[in-house]
């Protein structure tokens, strides 16, 4: 058999471009922002993972520009042997003491983040415990671990403690959560989850993606927000969402960081995050920590945005943060969702599975510290003028 067989029947992207609704890969001809140029014309975002505004911010684009020329356009390695520079040293200290942790180490992606903590720290006789909406990356770090994965219902701690009973009791255990679940914008709760690993002896990693620069009293995470930032054993991030970069970076106890370093082979087998984007997550770090009104503007959008939405007769879930899924239910409403707002100036992302369970299928919203009353009113009014013309309201 052709190993390309299954390119040659995969027609459903064809099918989907032809009939007018394939929204993926479409290129945005402007800078990420409030408002960005798609086939030439200003469209609202609300789209992005850009929750503090900063990747136009000007001390942020300076100091990108200033590590370009200093340090060149790449570290042309891996961190292990001549791609480590001055500033990874310096982001990892400052991550250690925004996170109230030990140490810290970044890794090239967020991605990678996850798959190289897993699959470094979940050995043979080890078992790594997730739930069931947790990112792909976390599912795929089990996946590339020798141990064994155990999955639990979405935020069910009846779930999570049947999980860690079926375990055997001398393995040793890692649970894994999203702090913010990054399709419905839920939140998970640490407290419980937290005391039920200690009476398993299991450690914890929180995936903090969608939560720093959010939650938080510094917008240092969801640790932090519930008070646990002792508890939770490791604290994962990425760069390319409030910090406006690319790259991840985890932060715990110094010698389980040293470990990772010496074990992780999508740290040590991949090029280091080139400089630009480092200075970038610095400058976007001083802004997180000294200007809290950012973060005060992102959560003062955020309920009114819960409180419209429902007004207006949408369901938004259980949603506690920017992240606001509208959720539909069928595939094809979603895409007619999609296109008609497209069509009016607003760009959002559509979700189907299996991104999110069959039958529940989204539009994922999100907001931007930086969005004005003016953009997110009509952002309002078009989606009450798509909603009743579909009928979804
Ligand atoms: C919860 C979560 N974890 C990890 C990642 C991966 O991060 P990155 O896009 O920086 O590779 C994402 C990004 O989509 C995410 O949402």
């Amino acid at each position: 058999m052709d190993i390309f067989e299954k390119c040659w029947n995969f027609t459903q992207a064809e099918e989907a471009r032809k009939a007018g609704y394939y929204p993926y890969f479409t290129p945005i001809q402007s800078q990420q922002d409030t408002e960005v140029v798609l086939n030439g014309r200003r469209i609202i975002m609300i789209g992005s993972n850009n929750y503090l505004g900063l990747t136009t911010h000007p001390k942020v684009k300076e100091a990108a520009m200033q590590a370009l020329k200093k340090f060149g356009t790449s570290c042309t390695g891996s961190r292990f042997l001549n791609g480590t520079i001055e500033l990874h040293v310096q982001l990892e200290e400052r991550l250690a003491q925004f996170t109230g942790k030990e140490a810290a180490l970044v890794f090239s992606t967020g991605f990678q983040t996850n798959l190289g903590t897993i699959s470094a720290l979940v050995g043979r006789h080890d078992t790594v415990i997730i739930d069931y909406d947790d990112h792909a990356s976390i599912v795929d770090g089990c996946q590339l671990c020798f141990g064994k994965t155990v999955r639990f219902k979405h935020n069910d701690m009846d779930s999570l403690r049947k999980a860690l009973e079926s375990t055997n009791p001398r393995s040793g255990k890692l649970v894994v959560v999203d702090g913010v679940f990054s399709m419905e914008g839920d939140i998970a709760p640490l407290p419980e989850i937290v005391s039920i690993c200690k009476e398993f002896n299991a450690r914890l990693m929180v995936d903090d993606a969608h939560a720093i620069g959010v939650l938080g009293e510094r917008g240092n995470g969801t640790a932090s927000y519930f008070g646990l930032t002792e508890e939770v054993d490791i604290i994962m991030g990425t760069f390319s969402k409030s910090f406006a970069s690319l790259g991840g970076f985890i932060a715990a106890k110094a010698q389980v960081i040293d470990y990772i370093k010496h074990f992780s082979r999508a740290l040590i087998f991949s090029a280091s995050m080139p400089p630009a984007s480092i200075a970038a997550c610095l400058a976007s770090l001083d802004i997180m920590e000294n200007e809290p009104e950012r973060r005060e503007r992102l959560w003062e959008i955020t309920r009114k945005m819960h409180r419209e939405f429902r007004n207006l007769g949408f369901d938004i879930g259980n949603t506690q943060t920017p992240i606001i899924p509208i959720i539909i239910g069928d595939d094809m409403k979603v895409f007619q969702f999609w296109k008609r707002l497209l069509e009016e100036g607003v760009f959002v992302n559509p979700v189907r599975n299996p991104a999110v369970p069959v039958g529940r299928a989204l539009l994922r919203t999100s907001y931007m510290a930086t969005h004005t009353d003016e953009q997110l009113e009509r952002v309002l009014e078009t989606f009450e003028k798509v909603g009743k013309e579909l009928g979804v309201i």
